[in-house]
């Protein structure tokens, strides 16, 4: 998946909601305080899957500023920081840290007793500028290079030890070309899939405690599954400290089917690994998976209409049936942003095009699809 680095964007054409009329609580107002986790008044998602797995939000610091922090609470019971833990936001110079953000989401977690996944401590994307540099600008052998990843996730991972259950310690590792098992990318370049060993073992002694998760999308592809549960395999033979499996589901109204989503499931399951759904969006466009510019006409249509919320209501209610099936091998299912105000699919696949894959809308009022996912 390539797609461009944005921080932030609210950007988008008006859209026009006809979802549902405003039921549960802090949701449907922008003025009320934020409620405690222990307010029983509200009955959100959390609440309704309480019996089933832990409900999450990738976050950023500023939203925890703003009104969809009550929602965040009434809603959710896991956090994933967005961006303000992976390497280049938290690591942006060899010898220096940048806590603020990600110390601000830990903090707000703690105050309303929410988990934390940590997210993500090797990856290709994001990376600092200064990692796969010497002094003179030229490429780091792997001997450097591996000890600069050994130092980054050391630091990183005992920083928040007791504060972070699970991590997401290695992130998209395996390439999307059938003809190639891992992806090109410069850590594998230089390192092999050597990398992939060290980064388990290193964040394992770094806390012993933590869940240690693999994490990659286009989980439903089968070629591409075969390649994940391979590599996985490997590892567990290996005796490498790799304790679960993340299915990123950046998926569409168009994919997955319900026969290819059950398929994926059984796969994983033959792991005899935990799984969870760790980034969790349902994209009112047809699936595309390489980054590109708008085509006009054809990607002028941003409208959020009763076509294609029921296309997404459908396709989150089978998304939602799955996971309560496979419930007793599914541990947490997080969303990838927190609601149409703002979604990373604005701008990707195509960039600057208006996307709705959430369940609440820009008003934070809960949108048709959340009533399929709340319906058993
Ligand atoms: C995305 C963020 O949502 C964007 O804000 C950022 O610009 C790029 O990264 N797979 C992942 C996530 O593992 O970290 C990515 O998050 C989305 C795809």
């Amino acid at each position: 998946m390539k797609y461009k680095i944005v921080t932030r964007s609210r950007v988008g054409l008006p859209v026009l909601i006809l979802g549902i009329g405003c039921f549960i609580g802090s949701s449907c107002s922008n003025t009320r305080q934020q409620s405690s986790d222990t307010n029983t008044s509200v009955k959100g998602l959390k609440y309704y899957y309480r019996d089933y797995f832990t409900m999450g939000v990738a976050v950023s610091p500023w939203a925890l500023k703003t009104d969809e922090a009550g929602l965040i609470v009434d809603q959710f019971n896991g956090l994933t920081p967005e961006n303000a833990m992976k390497m280049g936001p938290i690591h942006p110079m060899e010898n220096q840290y940048y806590w603020k953000d990600a110390d601000s989401i830990i903090a707000f977690a703690k105050r309303h007793n929410m988990k934390v996944r940590g997210h993500a401590l090797v990856w290709h994307q994001q990376t600092p500028d200064w990692l796969f540099k010497d002094a003179e600008g030229k490429q780091v052998s792997k001997e450097v290079l591996l000890q600069r990843i050994k130092d980054h996730i050391t630091t990183v991972v005992q920083r928040y030890k007791g504060s972070i259950y699970a991590w997401d310690v290695v992130n998209e590792a395996i390439s999307d070309d059938p003809k190639e098992v891992y992806r090109q990318s410069k850590f594998y370049q230089i390192c092999g899939d050597e990398f992939i060993t060290k980064a388990f073992e290193w964040a394992h002694a770094a806390d012993p405690d933590a869940v240690l998760f693999y994490n990659d999308y286009n989980e439903i592809n089968p070629v591409k599954r075969a390649k994940i549960i391979a590599m996985i395999k490997q590892l567990q033979s290996a005796g490498v400290p790799i304790h679960a499996v993340g299915l990123q589901a950046h998926w569409a109204i168009n994919e997955p089917t319900e026969a290819q989503l059950d398929q994926t499931f059984k796969d994983f399951i033959e792991l005899k690994l935990p799984l969870q759904i760790t980034e969790l969006d349902i994209s009112v466009y047809s699936k595309e998976h390489n980054a590109r510019d708008k085509k006009v006409p054809a990607d002028a249509d941003t409208a959020y209409t009763t076509e294609k919320e029921d296309l997404q209501t459908k396709q989150y209610g089978m998304c939602f049936k799955l996971f309560r099936k496979y419930k007793d091998h599914l541990t947490g299912v997080t969303f990838w942003n927190i609601s149409d105000r703002h979604s990373w699919l604005d701008d990707f696949p195509v960039r600057n095009r208006k996307d709705h894959p959430l369940l609440f809308n820009r008003n934070l009022r809960p949108k048709k699809p959340y009533t399929a996912v709340i319906d058993f």
